[in-house]
């Protein structure tokens, strides 16, 4: 009987402004287990970025979510993104080997542009260097009120929270449990969602850059309703068969060339700091990665491999969960839950 087995499941809560997402991973076994999904869609104005804002309509929907949980699963790991939190790697002197808390709460003042007492900050002391006495440090800071309307909207649907992660880190951790050639080296994953597209880029498997771009395919799918009267639900079938006419193909065009334009910033950054760096491999995620030829343009423009981000790569799948689902077709709307669930805490 294994007495001190960890705790076997973990459920990871992705509330964006289009859709809900909710994945159970199993870690029993060797390999993480997809042993449930169910997806909802949000809607329109519950949720702007990354803020609860139609907290009575978001609180039955997730209360929905957690009622196709088996009994007793009581916490979930959900994420924060948007303006209101923040992460930064500093390099701070720490002579005595990995820094303590409060020496980088003292640091920390100077980097974070929110009121200390604000927000709820956490650190991730990623290497020492005994010979300059300096240490690097990754810092998350998140509003405090951002992480209280968290947790109770949360609590509000019967659900509690055993983790609150950042979106940007939770999509690295998707990105390197699945691809772990993105660690060696540079790469970027640009996660293109219906409000917000995220470019993330990674260092030798440190998460270096991250930069939230306010559009999405929210844009192309208001475009397509309004020239044709279509609901949301038909606008999304439209757009991801390609249907949509070629008044509307310059419209995607133009996401399309946004996307680019994020990449192509992102890549300038890196460049200054560290030359001949360049961003490595593109991996695309979130649903709007889905639209078809999006990763072949942005590979065309930026002129770097560029792929779509399989989060369930090496994420084995229990037979019945994907027969709901078109899981191959959802499955990059699924990064963020999935690298929610991947933590095990
Ligand atoms: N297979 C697909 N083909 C084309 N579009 C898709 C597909 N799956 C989802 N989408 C669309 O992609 C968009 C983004 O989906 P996603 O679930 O990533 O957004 P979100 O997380 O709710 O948004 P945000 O992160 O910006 O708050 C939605 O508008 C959705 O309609
Ligand atoms: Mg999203």
């Amino acid at each position: 009987m294994a007495v001190f087995r960890r705790k076997r499941k973990t459920v990871g809560l992705d509330i964006g402004s289009a859709f809900a997402k909710l994945v159970e991973v199993d870690h029993g076994g060797d390999t993480p287990e997809l042993t449930r999904v169910a997806v909802t869609p949000v809607p329109p104005g519950a949720m702007t970025d990354g803020e609860v804002t139609g907290p009575g309509r978001l609180r039955a929907l997730v209360q929905k979510l957690g009622e196709t949980l088996p009994a007793g699963t009581a916490e979930v790991v959900t994420a924060l993104g948007g303006h209101d939190v923040f992460i930064k790697i500093l390099s701070m002197p720490s002579p005595s080997g990995a820094p303590k808390g409060e020496a980088v709460r003292r640091e920390a003042e100077h980097h974070i542009p929110f009121d200390l007492r604000e927000i709820r900050l956490d650190h991730h002391v990623l290497g020492t260097d005994p010979d300059d006495g300096s240490a690097d440090v990754l810092l998350v800071a998140a509003k405090r009120e951002r992480v209280e309307a968290r947790v109770a909207l949360l609590g509000g649907a019967g659900l509690g929270v055993s983790l609150i992660d950042v979106e940007a880190l939770a999509l690295h951790n998707m990105l390197l449990h699945n691809h772990p050639e993105a660690a060696d080296g540079m790469a970027t994953l640009v996660n293109v969602g219906h409000e917000v597209t995220s470019v993330n880029i990674v260092d030798d498997g440190v998460p270096v850059f991250a930069k939230g771009l306010p559009f999405g395919l929210g844009w192309i799918l208001d475009r397509l309703r309004r020239a044709r009267g279509l609901t949301r639900s038909e606008a999304e079938q439209a757009l991801r068969h390609r249907q949509y006419g070629t008044e509307l193909a310059s419209v995607v065009d133009t996401v399309a060339g946004h996307v680019v334009t994020g990449v192509e910033r992102a890549s300038e950054v890196i460049t200054t700091r560290s030359p001949q760096r360049g961003i490595g491999r593109v991996y695309m995620s979130g649903g709007g990665a889905c639209i078809p030829g999006l990763a072949d343009y942005v590979a065309r423009r930026v002129k770097v491999e560029t792929r779509l981000a399989n989060p369930c790569r090496r994420v084995q799948i229990r037979p019945g969960v994907a027969a709901h689902w078109a899981l191959d077709q959802a499955a990059p709307m699924l990064g963020l839950a999935i690298g929610l669930a991947l933590r095990t805490t």
